[in-house]
């Protein structure tokens, strides 16, 4: 067995000894994104630096901590806080977690994250459904030896967000009166902020939203064979008249104030799971 393989076995079978029960779905809560873990009835938290060969999670706005409890009704596996790549994690880190998930059953992931916007018309605590992704930007996770346990050499992209769970979310929002946006999340390293080039950049490449996440986490679940759904809140814009400047609290603030429609949705998505 790969070394790789050996350290999900001893992570996952850690995390099995400390529950009793285990989940299908799987939740990664992005930056000021983690009060949904609230609404989680808790079987069991887990801090991250309690799991074996788990990276642990530095930036403000992330709690660190694995839960297994129910959301809707339905047994989830949330993830309150991520890895970024600006952190420094390597990408095989960033993608670690989602792994882990797989081992422990999840088949149906869903991502949330903080996102610039991007295309022309967005505003400040719009939520975007990400129905695709530029990846070019970052490091793909799956570079070197490739893992034949987990998925095959060369995945297919052609639909790393589910279209079924896409039109699911737009059934839901619609029946709550809740507008969404739709469009392409380009990935980036961060940690600045993109400058008005870069923004125009993304904008000319057909990026909709920009942000530091995500994508390395949904190829590594498409590559394992998950069902990928994911959302932006968007806490800025990239593209302005204006000469505003933007800054991480800013953008936590935004994420807290589209925190309890973006609960919403994801427990309704859970229960109509
Ligand atoms: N750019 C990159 N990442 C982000 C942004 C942004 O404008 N907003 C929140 N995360």
């Amino acid at each position: 067995m790969s070394a790789l393989m050996q350290q999900l076995n001893e992570t996952a079978a850690y995390i099995r000894s400390q529950v009793s029960g285990s989940a299908a779905i799987g939740i990664i809560l992005g930056s000021g994104l983690g009060n949904l873990s609230k609404e989680i009835i808790t079987e069991k938290e887990i801090p991250y630096q309690d799991i074996p060969h788990f990276p642990v999670s530095t930036v403000e706005g992330h709690k660190g901590k694995l839960i297994l409890g129910s959301l809707g009704g339905k047994p989830v596996w949330v993830m309150a806080g991520r890895f970024h790549y600006y952190e420094g994690y390597t990408p095989a880190q960033v993608a670690y977690p989602v792994r882990v998930m797989h081992m422990l059953g999840v088949q149906t992931l869903l991502l949330s994250n903080a996102a610039g916007g991007v295309k022309t018309g967005m505003k400040v605590g719009d939520l975007m459904i990400i129905n695709d992704h530029i990846s070019f930007f970052t490091e793909n996770p799956l570079l070197g030896r490739n893992e034949e346990a987990l998925g095959t050499r060369f995945p297919d992209m052609s639909e790393p967000y589910s279209r079924d769970l896409i039109n699911r979310m737009k059934q839901i929002a619609a029946t709550h009166n809740i507008p969404l946006q739709e469009g392409v999340y380009t990935g980036v390293t961060g940690p600045t902020f993109e400058t008005r080039a870069e923004y125009r950049l993304i904008h000319a490449l057909g990026g909709d939203a920009v942000g530091m996440s995500t994508v390395q986490e949904t190829i590594a679940a498409v590559h394992c064979g998950m069902k990928v759904f994911a959302m932006s809140v968007i806490t800025d814009i990239g593209i302005r008249e204006e000469e505003n400047t933007i800054t991480h609290e800013e953008v936590l603030q935004a994420a807290r104030d589209a925190e309890p429609k973006l609960t919403l949705l994801f427990r309704e998505m859970v229960q109509s799971l």
